[in-house]
């Protein structure tokens, strides 16, 4: 299949590793309007994590069960306000913009935002899976749309160094036609990865030589970004591992891994960031998860620490938030879903990027910048609890990709579809090694296959509740 490219046009690409902070800014929707935020009241303050302990949400603080009806959900929560139409999905070469045809709608891009003036590349696998899965769906034609939606291609074990250097390769053919490409990958590979949950407990173990297979890992997917340097490659660094060491570091693997995944993203930042073409994006959990202040303090503090462990001459751009989560972008002032906790101040993903760029910058962070996963969190009130994290069947797509969707918020890169929509979050097999309870809690569809495999019928009914609508 052609790979399907959207977006803009422009002329050359560079690969992004970007690591981003926030600065602070209003926490106002464009236009001046005020707007209240939701809050998702699972990861609470280190000091209050309670033991139950599921994958990318941190400690999960008793929630009260609650309906998760829609109720509070307004059609229009899932989008950010001031977010103009999602990016123009074509495969064909597109016209290269002139200023004014630059569709940033919030506004202009900063300057340096690597993502600027770039087409965001389809993956053709994931379109290829959406197609096969469409051609037996009700919403058949909602689907199709997803076809020509950029996703992120996850580099979740060392035997994906291959493909991914295929994927690079279409890429830069679909360069070829005009304009600079821009690709969004996700270095996911830890040594004990996913330290407080068992869904995606990965392939290195520290009692195996970890460490070093790691950083074997890391290089090799160096030599495939260095033969793409025309390329723009997004690269989501490490989910589920600094966030596990602010709030889980209770958990014995969490706490065994802690030196490992410090100097495990330390080694891949000055690794990658070294090439001229690269910038690096560090996952920085979700507003459910290190919201509260407590947390996003202890997070920058830790960030400071792998920073000062990297050589100095990283340059790094910013951070990642809600990979593979569930938690809003905006909610409406006086909604208040299910899992609303007041001790929380960051309500939802907008307000969290603000809050923690000003952590990160009282912590001597500098670098500002941020993407949102915005795939699966087009329902704001789709679970029960906050701690809810796998395959949520109330959940919905969210607002498509999209490059500087605020003018008011202008250290957001830009909207990206990190958690491709479709692939599991884990299996319910409660006879599975990697089966975590969570994945057949009362807010997960099940039957559910094993992290990362396809889930089709997940996706066939997060599509009919997609906001904004497909
Ligand atoms: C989960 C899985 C990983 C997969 C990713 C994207 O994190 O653990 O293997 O690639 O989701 O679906």
């Amino acid at each position: 299949m052609l790979p399907h490219i959207t977006g803009f046009a422009a002329a050359m690409g560079q690969i992004l590793f970007v690591l981003h902070s926030i600065s602070g800014c209003q926490l106002l929707a464009p236009h001046g309007k005020p707007t209240a935020r939701s809050e998702r009241g699972t990861g609470g303050p280190v000091s209050k994590s309670s033991d139950v302990t599921p994958r990318h949400a941190g400690a999960a603080t008793p929630q009260p069960k609650g309906s998760d009806s829609q109720a509070g959900a307004p059609p229009s929560a899932g989008a950010a306000p001031g977010s103009g139409p999602a990016m123009p999905t074509t495969n064909k070469p597109p016209v290269t913009p002139s200023p004014g045809n630059i569709t940033t709608p919030g506004g202009l891009p900063s300057v340096d935002n690597p993502f600027a003036t770039t087409r965001l590349f389809v993956n053709p696998d994931y379109a290829k899976s959406v197609a096969e899965t469409a051609a037996s769906a009700p919403n058949a034609a909602a689907l199709g749309k997803l076809q020509q939606v950029s996703t992120a291609f996850w580099i979740d074990s060392t035997a994906k160094v291959t493909p991914l250097r295929t994927y690079l390769d279409a890429a830069h053919q679909a360069a070829s036609s005009g304009g600079k490409i821009a690709v969004t990958l996700v270095v996911y590979n830890l040594p004990d990865r996913d330290c407080a949950a068992k869904a995606s407990n990965g392939e290195l173990q520290l009692s195996n030589n970890g460490e070093v297979q790691y950083q074997s890992y890391i290089d090799a997917i160096r030599g495939v970004l260095a033969q793409h340097s025309d390329l723009t490659i997004a690269i989501i660094l490490e989910p589920d591992s600094l966030g596990n060491i602010v709030t889980n570091i209770g958990v014995a693997k969490c706490h065994d891994a802690q030196g490992a995944y410090e100097r495990g993203v330390s080694y891949a930042i000055q690794t990658l960031a070294a090439l001229p073409n690269v910038s690096i994006y560090l996952d920085a959990a979700h507003s459910g998860w290190l919201g509260w202040p407590s947390n996003r303090t202890g997070f920058a503090t830790e960030v400071k620490k792998v920073l000062q462990m990297t050589d100095g001459r990283s340059a790094i751009r910013g951070f990642a938030t809600n990979v593979a989560n569930y938690s809003p972008l905006s909610v409406p002032a006086g909604a208040t879903p299910t899992w609303y906790d007041p001790s929380n101040p960051a309500r939802d993903e907008l307000t969290y990027v603000q809050l923690l760029g000003q952590d990160l910058q009282n912590a001597g962070v500098n670098q500002v910048h941020f993407v949102i996963d915005t795939s699966r969190n087009g329902v704001i009130d789709s679970r029960q609890s906050w701690g809810s994290w796998c395959n949520i069947a109330a959940s919905g797509l969210g607002v498509r990709p999209i490059v500087a969707p605020r003018a008011d918020i202008a250290t957001i890169d830009a909207y990206l579809w990190i958690k491709p929509p479709g692939e599991s979050d884990g299996t319910s097999d409660g006879g599975a090694t990697r089966f975590d309870a969570t994945c057949a809690g009362s807010d997960a569809m099940t039957p559910a296959p094993e992290a990362g495999a396809w889930f089709g019928a997940y996706l066939i009914h997060a599509a009919s509740k997609a906001q904004p609508p497909l």
